[in-house]
C-alpha cells in the first residue's frame, strides 16, 4: 500500500467517524423559546353599583339608619338641628353657602323630614345656586368626602360616589338616589 492510498483510507475513516458522531449525537437544537406567560388580566375594580353589589340602592336613607352606635336617621338629626346644629357642621354649611351670613346654626322645622330624601331638600331650599341655604351637592360633598381618615363615611363605610349617585347602565345617565325613611 502506497502512502497516498493509506492517507486516503485514514481520511475516509475520520469522515465516517465524524458522520457517525453527527447522527448519533443528541440534537443540539435549542429548546423552543418559552411562549411568554399570558398577561395576567387585573381583577375588575370593585365599584358599588357598577361592578359590585350596591349596598345602598336608595342612597341616604339606606345608610342613615338607627345603628348600634348611633341613630343616624335624617329625621332624628333634623330634630337635633332644630335645637342646634353641631359647630363642625355649621362650619361646613357656611363653607358651602353662597352667603355664609345666612347660616344661623339652627335648622327651621320641616314638615316632611322623612320623605323622598334628599330630593325634598335638594329640590327646594338646598338646590344648586341657592342663596338661602347651602346647595346640597357642595354641602354633602364637604360632609362625606373631606377629612380623610377622620371621616367615617370614608373609613367605616368605604364611601363612594356611587353610594349617592346611581348610574343607569343602559343609558349612561346618572341620577342621585332618593328615598323615604322606613
Ligand atoms: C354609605 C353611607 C352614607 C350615605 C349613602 C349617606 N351618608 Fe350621610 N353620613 C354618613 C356618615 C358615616 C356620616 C358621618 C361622617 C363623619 O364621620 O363625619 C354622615 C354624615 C352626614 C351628615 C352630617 C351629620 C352631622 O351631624 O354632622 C349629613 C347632614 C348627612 N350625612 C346627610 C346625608 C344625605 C342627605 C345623604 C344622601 C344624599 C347621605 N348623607 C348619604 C354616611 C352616609
Ligand atoms: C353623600 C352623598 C353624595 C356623595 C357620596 C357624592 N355626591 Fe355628588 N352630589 C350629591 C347631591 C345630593 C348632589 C346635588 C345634586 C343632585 O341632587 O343630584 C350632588 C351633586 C354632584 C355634582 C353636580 C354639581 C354639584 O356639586 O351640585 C357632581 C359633579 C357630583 N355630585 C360629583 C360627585 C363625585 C365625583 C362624587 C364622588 C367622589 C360624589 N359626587 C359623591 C350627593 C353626593
Amino acid at each position: 500500500m502506497g502512502h497516498t492510498r493509506k492517507a486516503v483510507l485514514v481520511f475516509a475513516a475520520l469522515l465516517a467517524i465524524a458522520a457517525a458522531r453527527q447522527t448519533s449525537a443528541p440534537s443540539q437544537t435549542p429548546a423552543p423559546a418559552q411562549a411568554p406567560a399570558p398577561a395576567q388580566t387585573p381583577a375588575v375594580r370593585q365599584i358599588p353599583g357598577i361592578t359590585a353589589k350596591d349596598p345602598y340602592p336608595n342612597g341616604c336613607v339606606d345608610c342613615h339608619v338607627a345603628g348600634r352606635d348611633a341613630d343616624m336617621r335624617m329625621s332624628v338629626l333634623m330634630t337635633q338641628w332644630m335645637v342646634a346644629v353641631p359647630a363642625a357642621l355649621v362650619d361646613k354649611a357656611k363653607a358651602a353657602s353662597a352667603d355664609a351670613t345666612k347660616i344661623k346654626g339652627k335648622h327651621p322645622a320641616v314638615p316632611n323630614a322623612k320623605t323622598n330624601l334628599p330630593q325634598t331638600c335638594a329640590g327646594v331650599c338646598h338646590k344648586a345656586g341657592s342663596t338661602i341655604a347651602p346647595p346640597f351637592g357642595r354641602l354633602l360633598h364637604l360632609i362625606h368626602l373631606t377629612g380623610g381618615a377622620k371621616n367615617r363615611f370614608l373609613t367605616a363605610q368605604q364611601g363612594d360616589c356611587t353610594h349617592c349617585h346611581k348610574l343607569d347602565q343602559k343609558t349612561g345617565a346618572w341620577k342621585t338616589a332618593s328615598g323615604s325613611e322606613k
